[in-house]
């Protein structure tokens, strides 16, 4: 069964296109056939794929296509979506018109947060979201809240402490244990050079890849039902 993941945060720059790189690099590192489609008008997963073919550092096991309608992007996944192990759903960080048919399809919606109240604002609206289109198409898709870019000074923040009691409590949704550091080479990837897997291992990278496996494996324990929110340490 074709798995499909859609980023989705209707505040932009939250990270959604970075998380979707790295969660795909991952699965195609196990051998998985990826498909990406970067459904931004902005393009810069697109653009990426470009640099990458450009400087030949194109991953084995992904492909990325490029849809911004949700007609286009609807026919592309009847077609097409069967033929691959995994498809990640890149999503603009303003469009709304597009989060419901994206959300139709998906079996995940990862929101990625910075602590900044518009980003967890914009994550609790597109579980808002979900959760309508679960209700009225008989679907269920899950969600999750990612937390992107943590530096020490974050984690000292009033709204850091404050994200796990408002996620999981107050909205009731899940929030995932695995924490995205800010770190360089997550900007560095942006720059056509492949996925964070295709890196040299360096200590930074072997952290980010860390990282990055902790996150897929939160995310497959979420799509098979077996991680429950406030049950981690
Ligand atoms: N964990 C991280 N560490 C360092 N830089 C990061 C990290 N995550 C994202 N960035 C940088 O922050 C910027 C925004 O990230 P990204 O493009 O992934 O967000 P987005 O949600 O897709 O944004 P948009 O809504 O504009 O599409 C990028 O320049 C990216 O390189
Ligand atoms: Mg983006």
């Amino acid at each position: 069964m074709t798995v499909v993941i859609a980023a989705i945060n209707g505040k932009g720059g939250a990270g959604k296109t970075t998380a979707l790189m790295n969660i795909a690099g991952e699965y195609a590192l196990r051998g998985g056939s990826v498909a990406m489609i970067d459904m931004d008008a902005r393009n810069n997963l697109m653009k990426w794929w470009t640099d990458c073919q450009e400087k030949d550092a194109q991953p084995e096991g992904i492909e990325v296509y490029s849809h911004k309608t949700a007609r286009g992007f609807e026919r592309w996944m009847e077609g097409n979506a069967a033929t691959f192990d995994h498809v990640l759903i890149d999503t603009p960080g303003e469009d709304t018109s597009l989060v419901d048919p994206v959300i139709l399809a998906a079996d995940l919606v990862i929101s990625p947060i910075q602590a900044s109240k518009r980003e967890v604002m914009g994550a609790i609206d597109s579980f808002e979201s979900m959760l309508r289109v679960n209700e009225t198409r008989g679907r269920k898709c899950r969600h999750g809240v990612l937390r992107t870019r943590i530096t020490v000074t974050v984690r000292h923040t009033e709204l850091y402490r404050k994200v796990r009691p408002i996620i999981e409590d107050k909205v009731g949704t899940y929030l995932f244990r695995t924490e995205v550091f800010e770190r360089n080479v997550y900007k560095d990837i942006h720059n056509g050079i492949g996925t964070l897997q295709m890196q040299e291992v360096t200590e930074a990278i072997a952290k980010a890849r860390r990282e990055t496996q902790a996150l897929v494996e939160e995310v497959d324990a979420l799509l098979a039902g077996t991680a429950v929110a406030g049950h981690a340490a």
